[in-house]
């Protein structure tokens, strides 16, 4: 695909901006070091009454005085939201505690909620800004790696429920993105490896160039080089733009997003969310989905090892979990979003940088997936 690329920052982090274009929804990406305090990058709907800042009990000490501060010279009251941590606070009982504070604080619908964390807390503020009083404008400040690449991006927003991730949200898009560099100076070392899946997702799926640069540069994004990261957040934002400008709600290209996710949303539902984090179910599930692509003849065998390897360099899960079996997979897979009248859809690379959409019969699918886990 030709999606248009400005050229890297070399030894140093220019801020940088990346426009989602959607007509009236359109919005700025903001990339670059230091854009916590900088009261310049916080461009946002003029007359808001309040800001609330939705965080978690982890990034909340570290982050949220810093962030109220600057909003208090925007706003005259800027409350603080502190959700318990995890993936398996992603849920209903997450998005009433956000609603009660709301509404006791008498919150009217100009009030502007940012999402200071991960993609679980700007996934939950995104759709608790989306129902409140029918909608609320909203800020995303991605705090990990894979929020500031992927989920930050684009206005997916949702909760999970016991039978499927994300199954309950909306689309609705956030008024500006603001990814400060600098805050990945905290990421435990587990998380940054779980964004790099999301960042070398946007290789296969769009850009082979890119998927060269990441694997020549792995090593550097490991070791938090500041312009590398700067890099990849930039080019992924960039594919992300670009797919979500076509597609904003999926009703076709926007799925290639979606590569790995099936088998890895499996992964993630079936030992219970939060037992694996995101990023590796994802990383797994590409290679099990490059499997795919090269056993429906669409790709060479060459390229399964070329993306095991990098997803193992990155640090992350190769083989499935010993204790999910493929009917497993299976049953979990027919309630994947993608999935139409029990069918399940897999995203599958056609051609380095090009993917597609197809179905496969069962006991091919059971064969990729045995192929790829632990004994
Ligand atoms: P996360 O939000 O759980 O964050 C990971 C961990 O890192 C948490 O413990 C968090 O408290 C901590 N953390 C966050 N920032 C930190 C920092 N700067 N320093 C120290 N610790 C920090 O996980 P995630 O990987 O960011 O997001 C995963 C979620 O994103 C999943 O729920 C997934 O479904 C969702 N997602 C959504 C989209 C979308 O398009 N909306 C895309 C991809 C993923
Ligand atoms: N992360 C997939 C999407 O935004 O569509």
């Amino acid at each position: 695909m030709n999606i248009a690329s400005s050229p890297a920052s070399v030894g140093r982090v220019d801020p940088h901006t990346v426009r989602i274009d959607l007509g009236a929804r359109s919005y700025d990406i903001r990339i670059g070091s230091g854009l916590l305090d900088d009261a310049a990058s916080w461009h946002v709907p003029a007359g808001g009454s309040a800001a609330v800042v939705v965080t978690n009990e982890t990034v909340g000490p570290l982050y949220a005085e810093r962030l109220t501060r600057v909003l208090e010279q925007r706003f005259s009251r800027v409350l603080i939201v502190a959700l318990p941590d995890g993936e398996a606070h992603k849920d209903w009982t997450s998005l009433n505690r956000i609603f009660d504070r709301l509404l006791a604080e008498g919150c009217d619908r100009k009030t502007v909620l940012y999402a200071l964390g991960g993609g679980v807390i700007g996934d939950m503020t995104g759709f608790a800004a989306a129902c409140y009083m029918r909608g609320v404008p909203f800020v995303q400040i991605p705090t990990t790696l894979l929020a500031q690449v992927d989920s930050s991006v684009g206005g997916k927003t949702a909760i999970n429920h016991p039978l499927g991730k994300n199954m309950i949200g909306a689309f609705y898009q956030p008024r500006l993105v603001v990814a400060d560099l600098d805050v990945l100076d905290t990421l435990p070392d587990r998380e940054l490896s779980a964004g790099l899946a999301e960042v070398i997702k946007y290789g296969p799926i769009a850009d082979a160039d890119f998927l060269a640069w990441i694997e020549a540069n792995l090593d550097a994004l490991l070791a938090r080089d500041k312009a590398a990261l700067a890099h990849a957040v930039k080019r992924s934002c960039e594919i992300k733009a670009w797919v979500v400008g076509q597609d904003e709600r999926e009703s076709g290209l926007r799925a290639i997003l979606n590569f790995g996710h099936t088998f890895g949303h499996a992964i993630e539902a079936g030992l219970g969310y939060g037992e694996w984090l995101h990023g590796e179910a994802v990383g797994c599930g590409m290679v099990m989905a490059s499997e795919l692509s090269a056993r429906l003849g669409l790709m060479p065998a060459g390229f399964v090892d070329r993306m095991r390897r990098l997803v193992e360099r990155a640090r992350l899960p190769v083989q499935g979990p010993a204790q999910l079996s493929a009917p497993r997979y299976l049953e979990l897979m027919r309630i994947d979003k993608k999935a139409e009248a029990g069918a399940i859809r897999f995203v599958v690379i056609e051609g380095l940088g090009r993917a597609g959409v197809r179905t496969a019969p069962d006991e091919l699918v059971a064969d990729v997936i045995e192929a790829h886990t632990a004994a």
